[in-house]
Parts: structure tokens; sequence; C-alpha cells
């Protein structure tokens, strides 16, 4: 019997919209999204993260630069920061009066994580209205700038945006890695990754080559070996050092 109900094929029918009728996201639909978002389990829970909704044309104007740029970030109907937020536990640890330790890469880790897990609930919940929507991580191009224009404090940091709408139109879903090579048992089991490479290298050859908008001749493996060849954001580790996380 297949094991499938509408919970997970909501979640197995994802692609990421980046084109989005003009129609307005109902502030109590938003509301119950960012709801929804507080919703994900929290490490200890410290629930470290702050949702900013970015409504000022200027600021979206300037995030939409930054990112990329990127269009849909200046143009979506909503457009949300999930940032991770240690700030609130400081003013806390300062009204107790007890030291605050933040120095460890590990409340980078947790901070992500956290706001990580509080966003794919928000991109869920919004899915489930008929919503849409793309990640960014593009927020962290340029993070003194996004800071800055945020009024980011200390112990905080953008992990990523996120642009939600009604969706113009259903792109086609890209593959994803052989699900026999992402489940292992009692250990890792390299083999299954060899296997599955090769499978996967004809799916998504088959899907850059065929898709309707930007098609092109490469596949996972090409565009990964790419991507990993070159630092990416390397801006981010004084930032993060900068914002108090001193990754000791
Ligand atoms: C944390 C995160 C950041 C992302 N940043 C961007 C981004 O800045 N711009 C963009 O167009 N897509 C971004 N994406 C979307 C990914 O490119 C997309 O999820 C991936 O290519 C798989 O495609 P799919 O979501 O349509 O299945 C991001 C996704 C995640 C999870």
């Amino acid at each position: 019997m297949e094991h499938r109900n509408p919970t997970s094929e909501l979640i197995q029918n994802h692609r990421s919209i980046r084109r989005f009728k003009a129609d307005p996201v109902p502030d109590e639909m938003l509301e119950d999204i960012i709801h929804s978002a507080q919703w994900a389990p929290t490490s200890h829970n410290v629930q470290a993260y702050t949702i900013i909704s970015v409504t000022d044309p200027d600021v979206r104007n300037s995030l939409e630069k930054w990112c990329g740029p990127q269009r849909y970030v200046g143009s979506a109907p909503v457009f949300l920061v999930f940032t991770a937020d240690f700030h609130k536990h400081e003013i806390i640890s300062r009204e107790q009066g007890t030291a605050f330790e933040m120095a460890e890469s590990e409340n980078v880790l947790v901070g992500a994580v956290d706001a990580a897990l509080a966003a794919q609930n928000a991109f869920i919940t919004a899915k489930s209205y008929g919503l849409g929507g793309v990640m960014i991580g593009g927020i962290r191009n340029r993070p003194y700038d996004v800071a800055r224009l945020l009024d980011l404090p200390t112990y905080t940091f953008p992990v990523m945006g996120m642009c939600l709408g009604f969706p113009e139109h259903l792109p086609g879903q890209k593959p994803r890695f052989p699900l026999s090579g992402v489940r292992h048992e009692n250990k890792y089991e390299e083999q299954r990754i060899r296997s599955a490479l090769p499978v996967f290298e004809t799916s998504t050859r088959n899907y850059y080559e065929n898709r309707p908008s930007n098609p092109k001749s490469q596949s996972w493996a090409e565009q990964m070996a790419s991507y990993l060849a070159a630092p990416r954001r390397p801006q981010m580790t004084d930032f993060l050092k900068d914002q108090g996380f001193t990754l000791k």
C-alpha cells in the first residue's frame, strides 16, 4: 500500500515559486503563517529567531538589489526575513545578572537551525493556503548593509529571506537525489551514494535540457562542482564575529 496523505502530498508537490499574481496576501493569512512558524520545534526552547515582514517599498528596493539583484525580492506580495536572534536572550541575561556566553559556533548553528525550522513551517503553511514562494539566501550577500537597513542588533543575523504570494504559474519540479541514496541504515553507506549519483546525473540532465524556461545542458554534478569551486560568502565570518558570535 502506498503511504501518502494530503500533508505529505502537499510537501512533496514542492517547487520554488518566483512569479506571483498581483493579488495581496490577506494579513490574517500572513499572521497565521507566522504563527505556524512559531510552532516549529526549537533547540532547548530558545526560540532564537525573529521574523521581519518587509513592507516599506524603499527597503524592499534596497533588498532586491543587495540580494542579487533578484526581481521577486522587490515585487513579491510578501517578503519575510528570518533572522537568528539571541538579542532577547542577552536582555534576559543582563536583567538576571548572569554571564552571557555567545562565543561558541554552536550558537550560530542553534540560531540558524531554529530560524530554518520556523521558515519551513511558514513555507508549508503558506502552501496550504494556495500560496507559493522561494527562500532567499541572497539576504546574506551584504550582511552589514542588511543589518544596518533592518536595525539588526548584536546577537542577531539574517538567515534567509522568503518571498510569498499566489503563484502565477506552476513550474516543473526539480528532481531530487534518489531516495535510495538518502536513506541509509545504521551507518553511512557510501555505496548508496555511488549508486545514486549516475541515476541522478541522468535525471537532472534530462530536467535541465527539457525544462521550458532557461533550458541548459548541465547536470546536478556539474552544477555542484562549479558552485563549490569558489568561496560563496566569505564576508559572513567577519559579520558573525562583529554581531557577537566570536566562533570560538
Ligand atoms: C536557504 C535557501 C536559500 C535560497 N536562496 C535562494 C535565492 O537567493 N534565490 C533563489 O532564486 N532561490 C533560492 N533558493 C531556492 C533554491 O534554489 C531551490 O530550493 C532549489 O534550487 C531547489 O529547487 P525547488 O525549490 O524548486 O525544488 C534558496 C533555497 C533555500 C533553502
